[in-house]
């Protein structure tokens, strides 16, 4: 398949449009920022990590129902995708309090919620993607009460799926950011990708970082610790 045209030049992810107007290749690079792109660096072998952890993530989900936009990997580096229309819309979960809500509400990292919590933000960079409410997303048009029950119905089971599925191989799912999209039949699924980037995963046996946190935080070793759950999550049967 043949790229035609950017459509997204971002910095860790590129996507093109190809010769099918409903495929795009989403094309990993090795580049991590934070802070509103203010840190930068170049991490050697995370746009391969990436790209595996994200089909890897994708076809598991796949397998037990949940619709993504993802359609085959196509090398090391690029997978081919449905083209869809994005909500602009950001769905969090949260099974263990970490990162912006231990800081805003004054809570340790590490505490486990009595059911897991779910945000939703704003996609709007000059906004820095804010924190909305449920009639805040109804109220400017972002969903229908329809699909954001379908959304929140799907990011659960997304969860339901990723939460065991991450155990089994040592590692707990904190969080993950998600995101929505149409198709071009106009069906609703999951366009994103799930990888350390978008992810907190703590290694169960140590309490180790194995995400972005380690580049926020000037943990080091950001590298190693994609490779990591990388693979961990390609070689699951070793686990069993
Ligand atoms: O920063 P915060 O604690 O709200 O992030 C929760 C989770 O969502 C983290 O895993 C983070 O990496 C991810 N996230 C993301 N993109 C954003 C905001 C959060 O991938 N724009």
């Amino acid at each position: 398949m043949e790229k035609t045209g950017i459509v997204h030049d971002g910095v860790s992810i590129k996507i093109y449009d190809t010769e099918d107007p409903e495929k795009v290749i989403i094309s990993f690079t090795d580049e991590i920022t934070a802070y509103k792109k203010i840190k930068k660096a170049v991490i050697k072998g995370k746009g391969k990590y990436c790209n595996g952890i994200s089909c890897e993530i994708s076809r598991i989900l796949q397998e037990n129902g949940v619709p993504t936009s993802f359609i085959e990997k196509l090398s090391d580096t690029e997978q081919l995708c449905w083209k869809t229309s994005v909500i602009p819309m950001e769905v969090i979960v949260r099974n263990v309090i970490a990162g912006s809500m231990a800081q805003r509400l004054g809570l340790e990292e590490g505490i486990v919620p009595k059911e897991p919590v779910y945000d939703l933000c704003y996609k709007s960079d000059i906004l820095c993607d804010p924190l909305i409410n449920d009639s805040q997303a109804l109220a400017i048009g972002l969903v229908s009460q329809e699909e954001l029950n379908q959304i929140y119905s799907m990011t659960q089971k997304v969860n339901a799926v990723l939460v065991p599925m991450f155990k089994s191989i040592g590692i707990t799912l904190v969080d993950f950011k998600t995101e929505y999209g149409h198709m071009p039949d106009g069906s609703l699924v999951m366009s994103d990708d799930i990888t350390p980037d978008s992810a907190r995963l703590w290694d169960i046996a140590t309490g180790q970082r194995l995400d972005k946190d380690r580049f926020r935080h000037d943990n080091g070793k950001v590298g190693e610790a994609y490779k990591d759950v990388y693979e961990r999550l390609t070689n699951r049967e070793k686990f069993l």
